[in-house]
């Protein structure tokens, strides 16, 4: 109905448009010509009486001339005929006209033309009760001079009345063209509607149909259409197929596992712990959340589907908190699936984490511009500590075909290493960070170990599809490898990895944020913290402090915003959530120094009072403290200058159960396809930065609300459970089809065997 509106309301605009000028052309050229028809009338009207008139005006019978124009004004048209004679004094007149029109009038009006001079008038006069013409004629004896002047006054008031008739007959035109071309666009749109309908309709029966059942093929311009739609389709039904329908939640997750893949546990191999244990400053043992995305994420799955994690053991305290085998059930007090510590040696951590994971394949996935660093002894460790932790796994594993999951780029080797040990498992490698092009990629002087490392999986997944295209084009580029991509896979020496596109996100309903005090009484305490009056404009920042996150750009858009904006001056504060990152790595040194030194600029530069723009935090926070901070806030400005996906844009979102809050949002994050009710930004443009934030702060409740409650039902909807299970169910079609061509290979040799 709407689109249809769409189309009528600007149809009906333009015919009125054309009626309106149509009729506007036709009133001005009729009334052109009513005007010359009647002034022709005039003159024709004198010149047939001139003789007559002569005659009697030369004769002095001024009788026989009022009779003459008595008979002239016989015509309807004629309201009024006057004979002036010498001085425009009256000699004659005849019909009941306004004084202006009679010889005395004129004479005031245009003056005595005096003794044998002449005036001619052939004018249009709006004279009461109407229109009128009139003209004076000068009236020549047969020697050429002037005896008198003949007045004639037309009445013109039909020409009005005319215009008006002509109007309406417009306007009832246009009501019937305007309805005939509703009926007509109703009638061509539900035609057209229909035929879609029918060929989607055949274009889906086909897909099904055995072959040759249908000799038709779908019409030229739907065929393009047709792998998408049976893809969606085919989406659609694995996901109400496999697993009961409706939102994914973390019941659907287990359930899925449970009866897809058969109760099989999880194991879970990433470089980063969700629990890490320390000792506090009193000598107690507590645990901590670290900051990552790729924690944030991956925990809630655990919890749903439980297993092991395999980890390496980074915690001051961990070692005290394991039981003989390195294992400890988390979390704290619920203990629905354990860690598995692995302990790593300073030089093993040197060169596999700090080395070739952070200062090569960092800074080689996210355009930043920092310079990747590849050394050898950076690589035999990363291969070493990648044996050990798939060694881990194998140990941890409880059958010959696990569900093992490998994260993100510490462990780009371990999928193939697994893969030797227990050629059935089903390994689903995700890739947290973005994959670089075939050219960039290829500066890894191991870049083909790596492909192939990563090629030991059953499914590897990417946050967007450019990622998988880049990574399937590296493929072709390094290796022997077949690329399937209508299947959107490799085949490598006979066996076939996905190469899949599963954007990541958060836990629906979020825990933090359903343990979290109201948003009001948050903004209370936070304000209070800070020493902020109620009123006061909060933004805030939560980042590891890492150079791909744009922190230095953020502090400089918030200069920007003070400079630009100076009634924001003592009224605006900026919080930077920043835990320390990878401090080892000079690189991260560098860049805390650079940002503290920016922090400090603005805040000398802008200081009133006690109030200071940028409140920089550079600690660790633990989760309840950054969603106080979220729920607190005005605006979060995430501005990641490379990001894969970005989970604190997400848990904005989830923290905002007040609908209220904008998100600013850098574009060059993976979350920005998916958020697309936030202010999207360059991050590297600090104008456009700016300007954001300032519509951020003044941007009315109600389209705060609007934009806040989209982005919620998004990520409600597209959850980590989601992510989770769409990764299951792909891999569970996989490994389905790997145990039916088994056995059937396994048939077939029996057969050769028996035969000889
Ligand atoms: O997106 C998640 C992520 O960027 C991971 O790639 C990374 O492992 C994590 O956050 C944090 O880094 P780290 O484990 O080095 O502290």
């Amino acid at each position: 109905m709407r689109a249809f509106v769409r189309v009528l309301i600007p149809l009906v605009g333009v015919l009125a448009a054309l009626a309106w000028a149509a009729a506007a052309l036709l009133n001005g050229t009729a009334r052109a010509w009513y005007e010359k028809d009647v002034s022709l009338r005039a003159h024709l009207v004198v010149a047939g009486a001139r003789e007559a008139l002569v005659t009697h005006l030369s004769g002095g019978d001024r009788k026989r001339v009022g009779a003459l124009l008595a008979e002239i004004a016989r015509d309807d048209r004629i309201m009024a005929a006057s004979v002036c004679g010498r001085g425009m004094r009256t000699l004659a007149r005849t019909g009941v006209g306004p004084s202006a029109y009679e010889c005395d009038g004129l004479r005031e009006r245009f003056g005595d033309p005096g003794e044998g001079g002449r005036l001619e008038l052939d004018r249009v006069e709006d004279a009461e009760g109407g229109l009128v013409h009139l003209t004076v004629q000068p009236l020549l004896d047969d020697g050429g001079e002037v005896l008198a002047h003949v007045a004639l006054v037309h009445d013109l008031s039909f020409v009005a009345r005319r215009e008006a008739a002509l109007r309406r007959y417009t306007a009832g035109a246009f009501a019937i063209v305007a309805i005939l071309a509703s009926i007509l666009t109703v009638f061509v749109r539900r035609l057209s509607w229909r035929t879609w309908n029918e060929e989607l309709r055949r274009l889906l029966t086909l897909g099904w149909a055995a072959p040759g059942a249908s000799a038709r093929s779908p019409r030229k311009e739907f065929q393009p259409l047709l792998s998408d739609v049976r893809q969606l389709v085919s989406d659609l039904a694995a996901e109400q197929g496999l697993g009961a329908g409706g939102r994914w939640s973390a019941e659907r997750l287990h359930r899925t596992l449970t009866e897809t893949l058969h109760g099989e546990g999880i194991v879970t191999l990433a470089n980063r712990e969700p629990y890490i244990h320390d000792r506090a400053p009193d000598g107690s043992l507590r645990v901590l959340h670290p900051a990552s995305g790729l924690v944030t994420a991956l925990e809630p799955v655990m919890r749903a589907c439980s297993g092991v994690w395999v980890a390496h053991g980074s915690g001051t305290a961990d070692r005290a908190a394991v039981d003989a085998h390195d294992r400890v059930r988390v979390p704290p007090g619920e203990e629905s699936y354990a860690i598995r510590r692995v302990w790593l040696t300073p030089e093993e951590e040197r060169g596999y984490y700090y080395g070739f994971a952070n200062e090569g394949l960092w800074p080689l996935c996210h355009v930043a511009h920092t310079r990747p660093v590849f050394r050898a002894q950076d690589w035999r460790e990363y291969q070493r500590v990648n044996r050990r932790f798939a060694d881990a796994v194998c140990e941890e594993v409880d059958g010959p075909d696990p569900i093992v999951l490998v994260q993100d780029y510490h462990f780009a080797l371990a999928p193939r290493m697994i893969r030797e040990r227990l050629p059935r498992a089903t390994i689903i490698s995700f890739w947290h960070v973005p994959w670089p092009n075939a050219e960039r990629f290829g500066i890894c002087p191991w870049a083909n170990e790596l492909l192939d490392g990563l090629l030991g999986s059953s499914v590897v997944g990417f946050h967007t599809q450019l990622h998988c295209n880049n990574f399937t084009d590296g493929v072709d580029r390094y290796l022997e490898a077949r690329l399937d991509r209508e299947r959107q896979s490799v085949v490598l020496g006979g066996r076939e990895s996905l190469v899949r596109a599963y954007p990541i996100s958060i836990d629906w309903p979020n825990r933090w944020a359903g343990e979290a005090p109201p948003a009001a009484e948050c903004r209370r305490q936070v304000l209070a913290e800070l020493g902020l009056p109620p009123d006061a404009k909060l933004g805030v920042g939560v980042d590891r402090l890492d150079y791909t996150k744009g922190i230095e750009e953020r502090l400089i858009a918030v200069e920007r915003l003070l400079e630009r904006f100076p009634h924001l001056r003592g009224r605006f504060t900026f919080v930077q959530l920043s835990a320390p990152s990878r401090t080892l790595i000079d690189r991260y040194r560098e860049l805390s120094e650079r940002v503290d030194a920016i922090a400090a600029r603005v805040n000398a530069r802008f200081a009133e009072g006690a109030w200071r723009p940028i409140a920089l935090m550079r600690a660790h926070h633990e989760p309840p403290a950054i969603f106080r901070y979220l729920r607190a806030a005005d605006v979060c400005y995430v501005s990641s200058l490379h990001d894969g996906m970005n989970l604190v844009a997400k848990e904005f979102v989830a923290a905002r159960d007040d609908e209220r809050g904008v998100l600013v949002l850098s574009r060059f994050t993976g979350a920005a396809r998916e958020l697309t009710e936030a202010l999207l930004v360059n991050p590297y443009d600090v104008e456009e930065a700016s300007a954001a934030l300032a519509t951020a702060l003044a941007m009315p409740p109600d389209e705060q609300a609007a934009r806040m409650r989209a982005m919620r039902a998004f990520v409600a909807d597209f959850n980590v459970y989601r992510w989770a299970g769409r990764m299951l169910v792909d891999a569970a079609r996989l490994r389905q089809r790997d145990r039916l061509s088994t056995r059937l290979n396994l048939g077939l040799h029996s057969v050769h065997e028996v035969k000889p």
